[in-house]
């Protein structure tokens, strides 16, 4: 039987965990708060940034949402990032992606300062899981410390093993190639460019489908020996409207060993992570 990778396990241990934490916190003066920045009127950027609030609250985190127009001048957007990285009360800041064009050009990851970059997306975050020296002082961005922590809590060994992931972005793709590296995985970046994809697919033991295309892994990219773990970070929209990954789940679920629904699947994980990050940030205000 293959196994189906389900966040909500997780979620129900890990919720318990971070309540338990943020009432410590609460109790010893700090209220671990985030600040989410959303430019403009993306549907999927307002879905997940509600569900980035409702899920800090569930755990006893406060969160806003600041909600700019379409056309939010850049003098304006950068000086609420100002006051925000200025704000002592004020634990956590991420500005939601994608920006609209006219703001796109801004090296958003220098924006929000380094402790407070719960997205890890700061040069110095990134520094730290490039060179493997991941401290309580970093930050790792969320999808990729969201499948991390989902493959370690179904015991998927990942040390030793060859992984193919496609897709090559700076927030899930090259970061979570790092990760994979950190735990000695042998690590396949597949892109857009790569030749023969599916040769590479074929002979891996984890695949990570990043791309943001409805349905594009079908089994023509999966071995015949049933002995593959399939991680689906998408969150398209098919035909119909629906939610779905980058893998047509239906067609090669029975192909492999192990496979992340969708939803379900890694878009909690990177939410959890969010939370994670949120209260290590806080915390790490309790000793200055
Ligand atoms: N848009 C899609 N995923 C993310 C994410 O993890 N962080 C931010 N800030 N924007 C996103």
């Amino acid at each position: 039987m293959t196994q189906i990778l389900s966040s909500a396990p997780i979620k129900k241990k890990i919720i318990k965990e971070l309540k338990t934490e943020c009432k410590f916190l609460i109790e010893n003066g700090i209220h671990p708060y985030l600040k989410v920045i959303l430019v403009g009127n993306n549907p999927a950027s307002l879905v997940y940034t509600a569900s980035k609030k409702k899920f800090c609250e569930k755990i006893g985190a406060k969160c806003d949402i600041i909600t700019l127009g379409e056309n939010a001048d850049q003098k304006t957007f950068l000086e609420i990032i100002t006051g925000i990285n200025q704000d002592p009360n004020v634990h956590g800041c991420i500005i939601q992606l994608p920006l609209p064009a006219h703001l796109s050009h801004l090296d958003v990851g220098k924006l929000v300062s380094e402790e407070k970059d719960v997205d890890g997306f700061h040069p110095n975050n990134l520094y730290a899981v490039l060179s493997n020296q991941i401290s309580t002082d970093h930050f790792v961005s969320c999808t990729p410390k969201g499948i991390i922590t989902l493959l370690m809590e179904y015991n998927v060994e990942i040390a030793n093993k060859r992984v193919a992931i496609i897709g090559r972005s700076m927030i899930v793709g090259k970061p979570l190639a790092c990760l994979f590296t950190n735990h000695d995985a042998t690590v396949t970046l597949c892109h857009s460019k790569t030749p023969n994809i599916r040769e590479i697919t074929k002979e891996c033991d984890i695949i990570v489908s990043a791309v943001g295309i409805a349905h594009l892994i079908d089994q023509s990219f999966i071995s015949n020996k049933k002995n593959q773990v399939v991680i689906d970070v998408g969150m398209n929209t098919d035909t119909n409207g629906q939610l779905c990954g980058d893998v047509d789940f239906e067609k090669v679920k029975d192909h492999v060993l192990a496979i992340t629904p969708v939803p379900g699947g890694v878009g909690p994980m990177t939410i959890i992570s969010l939370a994670q990050n949120l209260l290590q940030a806080s915390k790490n205000r309790l000793s200055l």
